[in-house]
């Protein structure tokens, strides 16, 4: 028994090691909200919040914390401690930050093979800028990588949601991350039409917020509004008109003292409802603007929804309420893209168009 138990373990490690022997190559989810890590022949490896924590001592700046452990501080710093969030709307606002987040995720998970430098796969929004891309690629390649390509988010999200996006048939895939929203046709494994609108996650944290302090007088942080979305958030109001509530706390804005209320899930659909309607006006812009046959073929098939806003409860109904399309939500929506990302970088010679390596 303990023989067969050390021979089982001894085996287990080399087969641990042989993908990061010969191959370290990495697809990159670099999110406004969550980064993911896939190595080539393991699957996704790293999965952890876009945020870094610095010290400041001196007027010098080290990092103290990088995601899990670097989003539990943000809004609850002292002042010798920054908290930030290198992603807005998709791309890089902090470049040091961003790279030095880039590079303590890739020596987290290529701790073994130091000695070759990995290629990396990074998505990037359909909207981006040649300049926010280049600010990718550089921050990819000042971390470590040997060579960048770049893919575009929504043909990630739609090979990872399992679309067959290279028939020759419409296919509508909504991307809803924490910073946009990314509504795109694909068909023949391009896109046909895609847009980008900087309405996601984070924008329904803010709505929640506001509506706390212009309806109920109170102040929340952003982990507060976000909690308040994931736990009981709708896109549409609940059936009996009110649905559950929760308690929470945040500081009555009229004395300034902490204070406990309970809100509903009507509450929050209400104070939902603007990013809400954006993201179906997108959707219907998007079924407008494509050509007539192939939106038929999404007539046909319906639309699918990724990311972790793919998550807001009954959004899916109520996109199916104002486009009349069919929604699916797809299976592991938090993990799509990368999921894409990294079959892109495991069949890239069947997926070569779409890969990017030098503008
Ligand atoms: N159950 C849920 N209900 C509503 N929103 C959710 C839920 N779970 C996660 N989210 C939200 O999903 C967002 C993160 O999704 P995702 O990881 O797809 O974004 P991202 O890829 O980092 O952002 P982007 O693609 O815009 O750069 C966050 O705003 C988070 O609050
Ligand atoms: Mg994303």
């Amino acid at each position: 028994m303990t023989v067969f138990g050390h021979r089982a373990q001894a085996h287990m490690s080399i087969f641990d090691r042989i993908p990061s022997l010969f191959s370290s190559d990495m697809a990159i989810d670099l999110g406004t909200a969550n980064t993911l890590v896939y190595v080539k022949g393991r699957g996704i490896v790293l999965s952890e919040p876009s945020v870094v924590a610095y010290h400041i001592k001196d007027g010098v700046r080290k990092v103290l914390a990088v995601g899990e452990d670097a989003k539990l501080m943000l809004g609850r710093t002292p002042g010798s401690i920054e908290a930030i969030r290198p992603m807005r709307e998709g791309v890089i606002a902090d470049f040091d930050t961003a790279e030095a987040m880039i590079k303590h995720f890739i020596r987290k998970v290529h701790k073994r093979s130091t000695f070759s430098k990995p290629k990396i796969i990074v998505c990037v929004p359909h909207g981006a800028t040649p300049v926010e891309k280049r600010a990718i690629r550089q921050s990819v390649l000042s971390a470590g990588a040997r060579r960048a390509g770049l893919i575009a988010e929504p043909i990630a999200a739609a090979i990872g949601a399992g679309m067959p996006i290279t028939d020759p048939t419409g296919n509508m895939v909504v991307d809803i991350g924490g910073g946009t929203t990314e509504v795109a046709v694909l068909s023949l494994g391009d896109i046909v039409y895609a847009r980008s609108i900087r309405v996601g996650g984070d924008r329904m944290d803010e709505a929640i917020i506001n509506y706390l302090r212009r309806q109920m007088n109170l102040l929340v942080g952003e982990s507060t509004a976000e909690r308040i979305k994931t736990s009981i958030g709708t896109a549409r109001m609940p059936d009996d008109g009110r649905g559950t509530s929760i308690k929470i706390r945040g500081r009555d804005l009229l004395n300034g003292v902490p204070k406990e209320i309970e809100i509903s899930q009507a509450q929050v659909a209400e104070a939902l409802a603007e990013p809400v309607q954006q993201i179906c006006e997108a959707v219907m812009t998007a079924l407008e603007a494509t050509p007539p046959d192939l939106a038929a073929d999404i007539v046909d098939r319906g639309v699918m929804l990724t990311g972790g806003g793919a998550l807001l409860g009954d959004l899916d109904l109520a996109l199916r309420e104002q486009t009349g399309l069919a929604v699916s939500i797809a299976n592991d929506s938090l993990n799509c893209v990368a999921l894409g990302t990294g079959k892109a970088l495991e069949f890239e010679k069947q997926l070569r168009h779409a890969i990017d390596y030098d503008s």
